[in-house]
């Protein structure tokens, strides 16, 4: 796809105004330099999120939730980065540019994009003049409407039959082949992948079609068969019915996921729009982080089998790592023998909805659930002590918010145990902050949170990149921190950006995740007089410098003197001739 120059992005974060974007959506109110609301990430009774129009930036000191107007865009509501960046331009009536000028040049999969297209409205002609995939649809209840609205067709017997249609030359060819449309035989030799076969396109989010699933008319193996892995086509990353269902509701309040092609069809006809289905293959975290894009509930709706009862495992495996507070998965599994297809045929959309509502389990009733079964529970400490290894290094793989808390509270009442226990044993395993020995005053970790503080207070005041000159030996240091702060010095200098604009402006850098970090950090102690601002500024970079200097003796001293080169020489000797004062 066509990439959106950097230089625009910075533009329209620089003139946003977060406050704006935020206060458009979540009511806020002023107090002192921010603003604050009741946080729309995660329930909440008295206010813990806070915008920063100095920093553009937010942050929920509840849940965690911080980031810069794009990102809250994209949180809030629901957007891919591209779509953030369109919204937001719409809303301050600027054009987004791409880079590069023709369609062409814009997208590299145009050419096959427009082929699938025309390979799907060759099988929808198809369909209409072949009685027997009439026939076989009608069979199976689809009616005429939803098989125009989902773009059903039928792929007719023979081997050559798109080469002739499409009157292909080589390259023609060659891209049928990279579409996934052709499959390669002996000797090379090309021949249509989908005989015979009702086919299901899949489409993009935008409504591309960018693969096929077939189904056979009879009992002939396989029943299905999909597109392969092309350049326009990832099965881990494809849900049938997702673009279907957001045309259908735009943003649902919740997608049904499905086994089959048939089942998203057939409850789409009965009026439930919200299905999607994997490819047949098990739920991938990509897929689940899609959906969390467009929803905030996902139900797993699955065949009451063994097999069903992996998938549903494998699913929930994908799941736990995104679900933020404001975020909630269910699991349903079917009677035997049935699936929503069959179901939804004969007791309607209403009785399928009810069942939902009254069998799907959530998230972590299900897990429990799971687990007391392969535990063989009988309360026993020995096994009540096995469930909880078992559940433990699942949970833990949810995000940090009051959901994940609310899980421990369950699972610790389900084992019957303390939370307090539970987090102890539960933390030991996981380095984190508290569990960390406290600081020790190295002298590497002062200059660790000297170099932290300049560098936060650079990020809260970036027109002092312009007021001093740094040792330009610092951006080629490998000790941690100075090449950051060289770095973002002579960025500021050419742009002194707010932090959220900065970050934006990382937004792909290795250096992203520790900027991230730093934003989130109170405020620095600061004053409002500009010329005391300065000298604090030149304090912290005098007392950096000594840091280096020490930093480098040190280096320096560490090697032998006859194997330093000739500048490292000089260094050491003129570093060690300036006694540093104390
Ligand atoms: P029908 O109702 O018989 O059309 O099928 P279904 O949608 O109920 O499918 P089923 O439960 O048999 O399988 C669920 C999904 O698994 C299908 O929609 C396919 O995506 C996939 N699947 C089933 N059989 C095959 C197969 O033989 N090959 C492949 N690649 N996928 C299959
Ligand atoms: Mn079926």
């Amino acid at each position: 796809m066509s990439r959106i120059p950097q230089s625009f992005i910075d533009d329209l974060v620089t003139r946003a105004d977060i406050v704006d974007v935020v206060g458009s959506r979540v009511p806020l109110k002023k107090k002192g330099k921010e603003y604050t609301a009741c946080c729309p990430f995660h329930h909440e009774k008295s206010p813990s999120f806070f915008v920063s129009p100095e920093k553009q930036f937010y942050h929920c000191f509840g849940c965690g939730a911080h980031g810069t107007v794009l990102g809250f865009l994209m949180a809030h509501d629901r957007l891919d980065f591209v779509e953030a960046i369109e919204t937001l331009a719409g809303q301050m009536g600027m054009e987004v540019p791409r880079e590069g000028n023709n369609t062409t040049q814009e997208n590299p999969h145009a050419p096959l994009l427009g082929l699938l297209d025309e390979c799907s409205k060759y099988y929808q002609g198809e369909l209409k003049r072949t009685p027997k995939a009439i026939d076989y649809l009608k069979q199976r209840g689809v009616s005429g409407e939803i098989a125009v609205t989902f773009g059903l067709g039928y792929a007719p017997g023979g081997y050559d039959t798109l080469e002739r249609t499409f009157n292909a030359n080589d390259a023609t060819r060659d891209q049928l082949k990279r579409a996934g449309m052709l499959s390669e035989g002996e000797q090379g030799r090309l021949y249509d992948r989908f005989r015979e076969r009702i086919m299901f396109p899949i489409h993009d989010r935008r409504g591309r079609v960018i693969a096929f699933g077939g189904r056979v008319l009879n009992d002939d193996k396989p029943k299905y068969l999909n597109s392969p892995e092309t350049p326009l086509f990832h099965k881990g990353a494809g849900l049938y019915g997702m673009y279907e269902a957001r045309k259908a509701l735009g943003r649902p309040e919740r997608l049904i996921v499905v086994e089959g092609y048939m089942d998203v069809v057939m409850l789409a006809q009965h009026g439930v729009r919200e299905a999607v289905a994997t490819l047949g293959t098990a739920v991938t975290r990509e897929q689940v982080d899609l959906m969390y894009r467009t929803t905030t509930q996902v139900v797993f709706c699955f065949d009451g089998d063994e097999a069903g009862q992996r998938a549903a495992w494998r699913a929930l495996e994908s799941t736990l790592p995104q679900l933020r507070d404001g975020l909630d998965a269910r699991f349903m599994f079917l009677p035997d023998g049935e699936d929503p297809d069959s179901l939804v045929r004969q007791e309607g959309a209403d009785a399928f909805r009810a069942r939902i509502q009254a069998e799907a389990v959530s998230f972590d009733r299900f897990l429990l659930n799971e687990l007391d079964r392969q535990t063989e529970q009988d309360g026993s400490p020995a096994a009540r002590a096995k469930l909880k290894s078992l559940a433990m290094p699942l949970f833990q793989l949810m995000p940090e918010g009051t959901l994940k808390d609310l899980v421990f509270d369950t699972l610790a009442k389900h084992i019957g145990t303390s939370v307090t226990r539970l987090q102890n044993t539960g933390r030991a395993s996981k380095p984190s902050e508290s569990s960390r020995p406290p600081s020790t005053n190295t002298p590497s970790s002062t200059r660790q949170s000297a170099i932290r503080k300049a560098i936060l207070y650079l990020l809260y005041h970036p027109e002092l990149a312009s007021e001093y000159e740094l040792d330009p030996a610092w951006a080629q240091s490998t000790i941690p921190g100075f090449a950051l702060l060289s770095e973002l010095i002579n960025t500021l200098r050419v742009h002194p950006m707010p932090l959220g604009v900065l970050l934006e402006h990382y937004r792909d850098s290795p250096q992203l995740k520790t900027l991230d970090a730093l934003a989130c950090l109170p405020a620095p102690q600061d004053s409002d007089d500009e010329q005391v601002r300065q000298s604090m500024w030149q304090d912290m970079l005098n007392h950096l410098a000594t840091a280096y200097s020490r930093e480098r003796l040190r280096e320096l001293t560490a090697q032998p003197f006859d194997q330093l080169q000739a500048h490292e020489r000089h260094e050491l000797l003129r570093l060690s001739s300036t006694k540093n004062t104390p």
